[in-house]
């Protein structure tokens, strides 16, 4: 007989929401360490995403103390040479030209951080200043490079979303916060090279984790979201 799953009470689903819809991205944090073991746990978690026929795309390359360091001086030294995006990442995040309604929205959660951190338009040095706060994990105790293999398809990068979302919510509801970074994969260079990385893995993105300082002005950004009604179409009800 198949095993039924077990039902979520009232409590245990707002849990969920809460850790669902609570969830953001947090660019300040404590140095407050995170046991490795509950690092590990989190990661278990995540891995129970599903995946195309099972095939368990993600890689986590996880750094702490002198490891993570290695990894924030090798990419700033880039940085500060040429600015954001010294190397082209391997994959493609955004296009070329952006377009409706997707520059807006772009546009409004860069002006609503920039406004917040009292950053001027057109004050280039301190928005990278900022930008470059992605390469020291925002000081979180915890960093973690994802790295895909190569030779996957863009199905396995659906995957991957799946996984990082788990991760992310699973670590709130630990206490934990969490940023992804697609930032790190412009720098894929330095970083393939402090952490030694395969030839076939590729550089997926970033992500700080850690406790929230939330004294810092920056982790009062809050970001909107589209309601459904405006996104679905619903049929045949
Ligand atoms: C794959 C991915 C890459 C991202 N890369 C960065 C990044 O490099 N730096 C950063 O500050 N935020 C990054 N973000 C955070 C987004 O800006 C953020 O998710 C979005 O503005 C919505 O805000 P929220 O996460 O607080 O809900 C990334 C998010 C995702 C999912």
């Amino acid at each position: 007989m198949t095993k039924k799953v077990a039902e979520f009470t009232a409590s245990e689903c707002a849990a969920i929401e809460k850790a669902i819809g609570e969830r953001r991205s947090i660019r300040a944090f404590l140095d407050t360490p995170v046991p490795r073991e509950l690092i590990e746990r989190l990661l278990d978690i995540a891995a129970r995403a599903p995946s195309g026929t099972n095939m368990q795309p993600w890689r986590a390359h996880v750094v702490v103390g002198a490891e993570k360091e290695k990894v924030t001086q090798a990419v700033l030294g880039d940085f500060a040479e040429t600015g954001v995006q010294r190397h082209d990442s391997e994959y493609k995040y955004y296009p070329d030209e952006f377009f409706e309604p997707y520059l807006s929205r772009r546009r409004k959660v860069g002006w609503d951080m920039y406004g917040i951190l009292g950053i001027k338009k057109g004050d280039g040095a301190a928005m990278a200043a900022q930008h470059g706060r992605n390469y020291m994990f925002f000081d979180a105790p915890v960093g973690i490079v994802f790295t895909i293999d190569r030779r996957l398809e863009i199905g396995s990068w659906l995957d991957y979303g799946y996984f990082l979302e788990a991760l992310s919510v699973a670590a709130r509801a630990h206490g934990l916060e969490t940023c992804s970074q697609a930032a790190f994969a412009y720098f894929h260079k330095p970083v393939r090279e402090a952490l030694q990385l395969a030839p076939e893995e590729m550089v997926v993105c970033g992500l700080s984790l850690g406790y929230a300082d939330w004294s810092a002005p920056i982790n009062a950004l809050e970001t909107e979201r589209t309601p459904a009604k405006d996104f679905a179409t619903f049929r045949g009800f």
